[in-house]
């Protein structure tokens, strides 16, 4: 008798068969990113690089006369918006173009998800970035692409089960919630390492919610905290039971105050903004 198949062997077979169109790592936004983390990036080229595309240009003037950046004048020109948020800004808005560009699905159901999926994610980028500030942490623009890319296995989950969907397959609300909440971790790591995308990357996409994880490693004791933090505000899709921030392992090894919780609480909210 043929042995029955669970929806997580179905999705393997997918994988491995090449059937799944794997999201592919924007070209422009790798170029930018490659261009910002140089010593001396050349804030020209990275202009240059956003006026050539219509749809990145109009969306990166969108974000910068958002709420959340808005200044007293409103910015008209990606010069204009590379002199009033910095270089670095400017390339986390690249990124977050190219990367929700990269995951849609046809099935609203799915895209609900994604839809919440990535204002954790969004949240997360935004609110690393902030604490890597508080502790003098570099490479801000590191931290905000892991913040962003740390959930990418569900983004990879939800558009491969949307995928075998479009095959008049049926699969119930909750059994995707638990397989996204339960897999992520795994096939991000995948997907990172099919994307050839450094190591630190993929230990923050893989460990994150590890009961185990390396304590002295700064950038993902953040992640797992404002990971965290987005939950507790119920930014996502529930991956925890419920945590108290205030007292968890994180926390304790950040040596972090009620007042910065606060802080980085309102950061988070704020991001739901842009
Ligand atoms: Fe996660
Ligand atoms: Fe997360």
């Amino acid at each position: 008798m043929e042995k029955k198949r669970s929806l997580i062997d179905v999705i393997d077979e997918y994988v491995q068969s090449g059937k799944a169109k794997l999201p592919v790592m924007d070209k422009n936004s790798l170029t930018v990113q490659k261009e910002i983390s140089k010593s001396d990036p050349d804030l020209d080229r990275i202009i240059n690089l956003i006026k050539q595309d219509i749809s990145l240009t109009t969306e990166v003037l969108r974000l910068a006369n958002s709420s959340f950046y808005k200044g007293l004048e409103s910015v008209k020109t990606v010069q204009e918006a590379v002199i009033r948020l910095g270089g670095v800004e400017v390339t986390n808005m690249v990124l977050l173009v190219c990367q929700k560009n990269a995951f849609k699905a046809q099935d609203p159901a799915i895209q609900e998800l994604m839809n919440k999926m990535w204002l954790h994610s969004v949240g997360c980028a935004v609110g690393t970035q902030w604490l890597s500030k508080h502790y003098q942490y570099e490479n801000l623009n590191e931290a905000f692409l892991a913040g962003l890319l740390h959930d990418v296995g569900a983004f990879f989950l939800l558009s491969i089960m949307d995928q075998i969907k479009s095959k008049n397959l049926t699969i119930p609300h909750k059994l995707i919630e638990d397989i996204v909440i339960k897999m992520h971790t795994h096939y991000g790591n995948l997907l990172l390492t099919e994307w050839s995308l450094p190591e630190q990357y993929c230990t923050i996409v893989r460990e994150h919610h590890a009961r185990e994880f390396d304590a002295a490693n700064l950038l993902l004791v953040m992640i797992r905290f404002v990971d965290r933090v987005c939950q507790s505000l119920k930014i996502g899709i529930a991956e925890n039971q419920e945590v108290d921030i205030f007292a968890c392992e994180e926390a304790a090894i950040l040596d972090i105050n009620d007042i910065t919780i606060a802080q980085l609480q309102i950061k988070i909210e704020d991001s739901l903004r842009l």
